[in-house]
C-alpha cells in the first residue's frame, strides 16, 4: 500500500486530463485546494502501469511521475458549495471529462455517481448543481437523461468565450 500513489501524486495527471479535454483550466492549487477541503468528493479513473507500481525505485526517487506512475483518463473534481446563496447546503460538479480513447465506457457516470453519493453521504448535501455549455450534447445527455440532473436556468455568457450555460442540479436528499 505504501507504494500506491496518492490522490495528490496524480494531481499534474488529472490537470494534464483537464487540458486535453476542456477550455475551461484551473492552476494546481485549486485541485490541491479540492482535494485537501473535500476529499471524499472528486475521484479518478487510472490506467495501471504494467508491472505495477515501483515508487522511489525510479532514477529520479518517490517523486518522479515519468515511468511507472498511473495514467489518469478520467476524473471528477468536486466540492460543497462555500456560500451558498439559498442557504442549502449543496455539492457542486467543478469539473468532468474523460480521454476520448475512454470514452462510452460509463466511466463519467460511475465518477459522477460516486461523487453524488460521497456529497450524501458525507455532507448531507441537499443537491448537486454543476454548469454545462449548452452545445455540449455529450454532457447533456449524460447529466439530463442518464443522472436525472434537470435544468435549472440559463446563465447568460457564462464562458470565457460568450456561450450560455445551463445551470442543472440534482437532487440527493433520498440518498441520505
Ligand atoms: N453522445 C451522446 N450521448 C453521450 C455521449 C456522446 N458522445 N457520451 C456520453 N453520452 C451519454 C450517453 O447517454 C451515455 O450512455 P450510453 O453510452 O449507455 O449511451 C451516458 O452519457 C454515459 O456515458 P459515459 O460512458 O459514462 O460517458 P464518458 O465516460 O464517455 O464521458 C463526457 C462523457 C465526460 C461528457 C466526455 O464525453 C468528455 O470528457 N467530454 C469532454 C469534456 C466535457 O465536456 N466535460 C463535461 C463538461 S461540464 C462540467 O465539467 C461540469
Amino acid at each position: 500500500l505504501s507504494s500506491y500513489p496518492s490522490y495528490i501524486d496524480l494531481l499534474p495527471s488529472i490537470q494534464t486530463c483537464n487540458i486535453t479535454n476542456l477550455p475551461e483550466n484551473y492552476f494546481l492549487k485549486y485541485y490541491l485546494y479540492h482535494a485537501l477541503t473535500w476529499p471524499q468528493l472528486s475521484f479518478v479513473a487510472v490506467v495501471r502501469p504494467k508491472g505495477g507500481y515501483k515508487a522511489g525505485t525510479s532514477k529520479a526517487g518517490a517523486g518522479d511521475l515519468s515511468g511507472n506512475y498511473p495514467k489518469v483518463v478520467g476524473y471528477v473534481l468536486a466540492k460543497m458549495e462555500e456560500e451558498p446563496t439559498d442557504g442549502m447546503q449543496h455539492g457542486h460538479i467543478t469539473s468532468l471529462s474523460v480521454m476520448r480513447t475512454h470514452r462510452r465506457l460509463g466511466i463519467a457516470e460511475r465518477l459522477m455517481r460516486m461523487s453524488q453519493k460521497a456529497m450524501a453521504e458525507s455532507h448531507r448535501a441537499n443537491y448537486v448543481s454543476l454548469h454545462v455549455r449548452m452545445s455540449n450534447v455529450a454532457a447533456l445527455r449524460l447529466y439530463r437523461d442518464t443522472l436525472g440532473f434537470e435544468v435549472e436556468k440559463v446563465e447568460s455568457k457564462y464562458y470565457a468565450d460568450g456561450e450560455d450555460a445551463y445551470a442543472m442540479h440534482l437532487n440527493l436528499q433520498s440518498m441520505w
